[in-house]
């Protein structure tokens, strides 16, 4: 049976992302960055065949969901987190609900590694060649090569800044963390043969085309020239075009997007998905992982939990005025679990990638269903038992007053359709701040 290892021994791997304490002195690569490791907690070392996803910013909100939903699915995960926006805490608490899941289930407990690493930094190389066997192959020319048969069979990759109000005023920290650290990650993969990539995008890629009030397609956003079947049965075929992308994080997410494009369509080896998120709220019912960022929050759900918890005084609404129901903008909340279980259907689409001829495929994950901010704060208040204060501001520039997913193509390619609903976001959100004891008002 596997348990929780850090992988990396002195026997099988390079000595400078050897480190035996646990996050106390990280040593520094030759490249600057920090180099650390949890401790092996049973001294396990991994087998030589076991098979790995690799999860890049793994510790973080959307990323330690879905490293938790790929070990209770049975999968072997290597994080790669440099704890910029994250805790170690994380991963102990993914291996506590990992063992009982996989203890209530009777299944052994994958393996799950972690290594506190920029990824930016060269020890990538160095770690990726530690998941690595050299084997011989024999080349086109008939002659004997020797090729690394990489252990790792995909990769999904969260690592990013994501604020959007920060990348405006540190744009090239954005474009170097999203968008030249994306090129060069591919080039190493590309190194060590591993072509299976998930990549986080965001709705924000659609940039005013958000502003029609119509559902996002997929289609309303293509990298190449692409044919499309429309509603009455004729072929359009559909031109890459995008206006309005209100920041230098959605510029980052569009340029990530459009590279990734053009190396699937370089070289068809890869098969590339990138999943166009809208608004992940929510947690794991455990109450055990949540958003808690090292940053300032900006997210609304964040914000509403530190309105919650006494760390904030009220929250502030941006925009009375939309057109809509109650005058809030109207956002498309999808469960984080569900966003998790997305990223195991696309590993799955890539997997059956044989089976159809996209390299580069993007995907929507929203509910389909539009929420106002007012009923994102109601359902928080129906399950806390407290008004949440309110501030009434004008719109912020760059917001527009409705963005909802068509999720027609997640549902026919991917198989994926979101199962829990706003109330169980908002139920799941508050028992992770009273679990947390998060509560300073003292009356939970
Ligand atoms: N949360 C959202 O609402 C949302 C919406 C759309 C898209 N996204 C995208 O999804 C991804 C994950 O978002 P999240 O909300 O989980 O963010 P997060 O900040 O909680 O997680 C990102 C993780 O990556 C790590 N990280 C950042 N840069 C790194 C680096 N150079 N090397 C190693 N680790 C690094 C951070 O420490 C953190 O643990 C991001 O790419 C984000 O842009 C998020």
């Amino acid at each position: 049976m596997g348990s929780y290892v850090d992988s990396v021994t002195s026997s099988s791997s390079p000595a400078s992302l050897v480190n035996s304490s646990p996050l106390t002195a990280p040593e520094l690569s030759d490249d600057g960055f920090e180099i650390h490791r949890l401790p092996s907690p049973l001294g396990d070392r991994p087998s030589d065949s076991a098979e790995f996803i690799l999860v890049i910013g793994g510790l973080g909100y959307i990323g330690s969901h879905t490293v938790l939903e790929l070990l209770r699915e049975g999968h072997n995960v290597l994080i790669i987190d440099n704890l910029s926006n994250s805790y170690e805490s994380v991963m102990h608490n993914i291996q506590i609900l990992t063992a009982s899941h996989c203890k209530q289930k009777g299944v052994p407990v994958p393996l799950l590694h972690f290594h506190r690493l920029d990824y930016r930094s060269r020890s990538m190389r160095l770690l990726l060649e530690s998941y690595s066997n050299l084997v011989m192959t024999i080349n086109a020319a008939g002659q004997q090569t020797m090729t690394y048969r990489s252990r790792i069979v995909g990769v999904i990759h969260f690592a990013a800044h994501k604020s959007v109000v920060e990348s405006i005023t540190t744009p090239l920290q954005y474009y170097q963390n999203n968008v030249c650290g994306l090129v060069s990650l591919l080039q190493t993969l590309d190194q060590y043969g591993i072509y299976n990539f998930i990549f986080s995008s965001s709705a924000t890629v659609y940039g005013a085309k958000a502003n029609q009030g119509l559902p996002l397609r997929e289609e309303d956003l293509v990298h190449h020239p692409e044919s499309y079947i429309d509603k009455s049965g004729h072929s359009v075929v559909l031109q890459p075009s995008v206006t309005g992308l209100s920041s230098p994080y959605a510029r980052t997410k569009y340029f990530a997007e459009a590279i990734l494009a053009d190396v699937a369509a370089a070289n068809p080896a890869w098969r590339i998905v990138a999943l166009r998120y809208f608004n992940p709220v929510g947690c794991d019912p455990s109450g055990l992982l949540g958003e808690s960022p090292r940053g300032e929050a900006t997210n609304l759900y964040p914000v509403l939990t530190q309105v919650l918890m006494g760390a904030r005084p009220r929250l502030n609404v941006f925009g009375s005025d939309w057109a809509t129901r109650d005058g809030t903008a109207i956002r498309d909340f999808i469960h984080v679990l569900d966003v998790a279980r997305g990223h195991i259907s696309a590993l799955a689409w890539n997997d059956r990638a044989k089976r159809h001829d996209n390299s580069f495929r993007a995907f929507n994950l929203g509910s389909g269903n539009g929420a106002t901010v007012l009923e994102a704060v109601q359902s928080l208040e129906a399950v806390a038992g407290r008004e949440i204060p309110l501030s009434w501001t004008g719109r912020r520039p760059g917001d527009v007053g409705s963005c909802v997913a068509s999720t027609e193509r997640a549902r026919t390619e991917l198989g994926w359709s979101p199962r829990e609903n706003l109330v169980q976001c908002a139920a799941d959100l508050w028992n992770f701040v009273r679990k947390a004891g998060l509560d300073s008002t003292g009356k939970v």
